[in-house]
C-alpha cells in the first residue's frame, strides 16, 4: 500500500480543458474496437504515419527454404529494425527472431498444403490462439481462397479465427489468395477484399491491381499490399508507391525485400515511400545511394 502520510494535495484538476483523449483513431475502420486490439493494431500500423512495412518471410510455410530465405538467423537480424512489423510463422520466429527486438508480429496461423500439390487452396487455422498469445502475436494471418477449391473451408477457418481474435482482441489479417487458376482483375480484387472485410478482419493483405483506388475505397479496412513475385527494386518501389498513392496503409513485401540485391537498402527506401511520402523515384534513388555506400 502506498504511504499516504505527508502527500500532495491534488489540485491540477484543469476544469476548463477539454479532455484529451476523445480522438480518433489511425487505422481505418478501428474507432471503435477495444484498448488490446487497438494497441496491437498500433504496433503494427505506425500511429504517426498510418502505415506499416511489413516484412513477410512466410513463405517457408508451403515452399520450403525459397532464395534468400534460406538462413532467417542471418536474414532478420539484419531487416527487423527497419520493419514495423514481421509476418512468419510461429516456428521461423521462435527459433530465428530475438523476442529482444520487440517487434510487432503478424503470425501466419493458416496452413494445409505445399508446393509439391497442384491445388494449394485448401488451408486451416492450424495456430491455437492461446499459442499466438503466448507470443504476443499484434495479429493473426489467415489465408482466404476466394473463388477457388477451397473457398468454403477457408471462409469458415477466417470466421472462427475472427471469432478467437474478437475474444482476445487479436487482430486477423485476411490474406487474399492468388493462385494459378484464379484472376487478378480489379473486380476480384473488390469482391476479395470487401468480403473479408465484411467477415471481419482488422487488415485485409492483398495486391496491387489497376484502379487500386477503388479497391482500397470499397474495403472499410487496411489494405496491406503484397509484393509478388522479384522485379527490379526501381519497379518495386513504384508498386510501393502506388499502393499508398492508391490508399494502401502499407506494405507486406517479401521478395522484393530479401531477394533484392542490397536487402537492408531496400526495406528502407521502402519505408521511406510507406512513411515518409518518398516518390518512387527519389526512394529509387535513395536505394541507390545507401547501395553505393554499403560497398565502399
Ligand atoms: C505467402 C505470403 C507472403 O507473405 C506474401 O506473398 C508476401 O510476400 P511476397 O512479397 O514475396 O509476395 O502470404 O503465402
Amino acid at each position: 500500500m502506498a504511504d499516504n502520510i505527508g502527500n500532495k494535495a491534488a489540485k491540477q484538476f484543469s476544469e476548463n480543458t477539454e479532455f484529451a483523449n476523445n480522438g480518433s483513431f489511425h487505422v481505418k475502420g478501428a474507432v471503435h474496437y477495444d484498448w488490446g486490439m487497438k494497441d496491437r493494431l498500433s504496433r503494427i500500423f505506425n500511429p504517426a504515419s498510418g502505415n506499416t512495412v511489413m516484412l513477410a518471410f512466410d513463405h517457408g510455410y508451403f515452399m520450403g527454404p525459397v532464395s534468400g530465405l534460406e538462413r532467417l538467423d542471418l536474414l532478420i537480424p539484419k531487416l527487423a529494425n527497419h520493419a514495423d512489423c514481421l509476418m512468419g510463422t510461429r516456428g521461423a520466429i521462435r527459433s530465428c527472431v530475438p523476442p529482444t527486438f520487440n517487434k510487432s508480429i503478424a503470425l501466419r496461423a493458416s496452413s494445409g498444403s505445399s508446393v509439391l500439390q497442384d491445388d494449394l487452396s485448401h488451408e486451416s487455422m492450424v495456430v491455437d490462439i492461446e499459442d499466438a498469445i503466448k507470443m504476443n502475436a499484434s495479429a493473426i494471418a489467415i489465408q482466404t481462397f476466394i473463388g477457388a477449391d477451397g473457398q468454403k473451408e477457408t471462409i469458415e477457418e477466417l470466421n472462427r479465427a475472427v471469432n478467437l481474435g474478437s475474444k482476445f482482441s487479436i487482430p486477423v489479417m485476411g490474406v487474399v489468395a492468388v493462385g494459378k487458376e484464379m484472376e487478378r482483375t480489379t473486380q476480384f480484387f473488390l469482391l476479395a477484399t470487401r468480403m473479408l472485410a465484411e467477415f471481419g478482419v482488422q487488415m485485409v493483405k492483398t495486391y496491387y491491381c489497376d484502379d487500386f483506388g477503388k479497391v482500397a475505397a470499397a474495403c472499410p479496412v487496411p489494405l496491406v499490399v503484397a509484393g509478388g513475385k522479384k522485379i527490379s527494386e526501381k519497379d518495386a518501389l513504384s508498386l510501393a508507391y502506388h499502393s499508398i498513392q492508391g490508399g494502401a496503409a502499407g506494405v507486406d513485401m517479401g521478395r522484393n525485400i530479401f531477394q533484392s540485391e542490397d536487402p537492408e537498402a531496400m526495406i528502407q527506401a521502402v519505408a521511406k515511400v510507406v512513411h515518409e511520402g518518398y516518390s518512387d523515384q527519389e526512394a529509387y534513388e535513395f536505394f541507390l545511394q545507401l547501395t553505393k555506400d554499403n560497398t565502399q
